[in-house]
């Protein structure tokens, strides 16, 4: 049994199931403050990666303006309310990225009358927390940055930050990103994908058609992240492991041509509190020097000297704006909200192609997106401000 434990956060949670607005949750001009709900870690390989996120986000909110709830989902997928000393705790040790303790008390979002509520679960019953105005979740990966968490927010009519269903399951598959994007006529590399049923009738015929592409290739799982399961194969002898890998991670794997002495660029994009077309902030460079010879996991996230971020790139006037007018379109042709990171790579043609979009880039105040709209003029807080007040004035339903 798990211990029972009232939860001590700082953000005004009451065990009792009224919701009588007490003076700690006004704000200045005396009316209640819109209360957010942080949702991070998630049962993806991303766990750490969201944690490191969350502490990120939480140390950034302006609590005279909005109350904040911390709400876990822990690796096997419980909701749980979380103590404000085990949110600052969430952060690297030596080559470790934190996890979240299944010992906390059970939290869940019931439906209430416009809009979702939490609630903690005692053993004496559910004590309700009050109603989420807004919930923001920095999942990364499937189940929480693929549409699923986005579904239930709909189905309970709660306010959210950032993509919709679809955009973020379209966001997610990186398979069905490229169909969108190339169907939209926006460039992607070649590629092949290899879903699990397909796999399964005939892995021969799936090894066959990866022969119409051009060595070294990309083993990636369709719905990966943060590179995890990512293999660079240099010839076919390197292609089965690399499969296997990428299985481990997703049962659908995507196959990819490599782009030789490309450059890494990347674009933050925004969507506009007036109303306007999103925008797009500086555009930024990643060099690496990992062993792997590309953008992996440790290269990401490990304190280690393997690569340089370049905030703004190195780049021509005329490529950055090539780059942020394909980050927008990218954008736009998946029905994003909120906010993507575009990640493309620039050929030694000066081809600008779209690696991929994501709908919950990394978002530490040292990760690439809130970097390059702090060199936009955008600062941390800020940003994490405006990213609330858009999900609080987004229209529930369909829009
Ligand atoms: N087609 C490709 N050509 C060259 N490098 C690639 C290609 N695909 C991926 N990479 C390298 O692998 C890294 C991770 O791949 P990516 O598709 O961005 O996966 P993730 O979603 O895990 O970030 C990229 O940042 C890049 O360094
Ligand atoms: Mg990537």
């Amino acid at each position: 049994m798990k211990p029972e434990r009232t939860p001590t956060t700082d953000h005004a949670l009451h065990p009792d199931a009224t919701r009588t607005t007490s003076r700690a949750e006004m704000g200045p001009a005396g009316t209640r403050r819109p209360r957010v709900a942080v949702i991070f870690g998630g049962v993806s390989s991303e766990h750490g990666v969201s944690c490191l996120t969350a502490a990120g986000v939480l140390a950034a909110i302006d609590r005279d303006r909005y109350e904040v709830v911390g709400v876990g989902i822990t690796r096997t997928g419980r909701w749980v309310v979380l103590d404000s000393d085990v949110m600052t705790r969430l952060q690297v040790v030596g080559s470790s990225l934190p996890e979240l303790s299944e010992d906390a008390v059970d939290a869940l979002l019931v439906p209430a009358a416009g809009g979702g509520e939490l609630a903690v679960r005692h053993q004496s019953g559910l004590s309700k927390l009050g109603p989420v105005d807004v919930a923001f979740s920095l999942l990364h990966g499937p189940f929480g940055e693929d549409g699923t968490i986005q579904g239930l927010f709909e189905m309970m009519g709660v306010r959210y930050v950032g993509a919709g269903v679809l955009a973020s399951a379209v966001g997610m598959d990186k398979h069905y990103m490229k169909l969108v994007l190339s169907a939209s006529g926006l460039p992607v590399g070649p590629f092949v994908a290899i879903p699990a049923t397909e796999w399964r009738r005939d892995p021969t015929a799936c090894l066959e058609s990866v022969a119409a592409l051009n060595y070294p290739l990309y083993v990636k799982p369709a719905r990966g992240g943060s590179s995890l399961g990512i293999t660079k194969v240099d010839d076919v002898s390197g292609l089965e492991p690399a499969i296997a890998c990428a299985q481990q991670y997703d049962p659908k794997v995507i196959i990819e041509e490599g782009f030789v002495d490309a450059r890494e660029l990347e674009c933050g994009v925004l969507d506009d509190p007036g109303g306007g077309c999103p925008m797009a902030s500086q555009v930024a460079e990643i060099r690496v020097h990992s062993e792997s010879g590309f953008y992996d996991f440790d290269a990401k996230y490990l304190p280690e000297e393997q690569v340089d971020l370049d905030v703004p790139a190195d780049v021509r006037l005329d490529i950055a704006e090539q780059v942020q007018r394909l980050a927008v379109r990218t954008f736009e042709a998946i029905g994003c909200e909120g906010l993507a990171r575009v990640d493309v790579f620039l050929t030694p043609e000066e081809r600008v192609v779209v690696n991929e979009i994501n709908t919950m880039p990394g978002f530490t105040e040292h990760s690439m997106f809130p970097r390059m709209w702090a060199a936009s003029g955008v600062s941390y807080p800020e940003l994490v401000d405006r990213l609330i007040r858009l999900g609080l004035e987004r229209p529930v339903g369909l829009r």
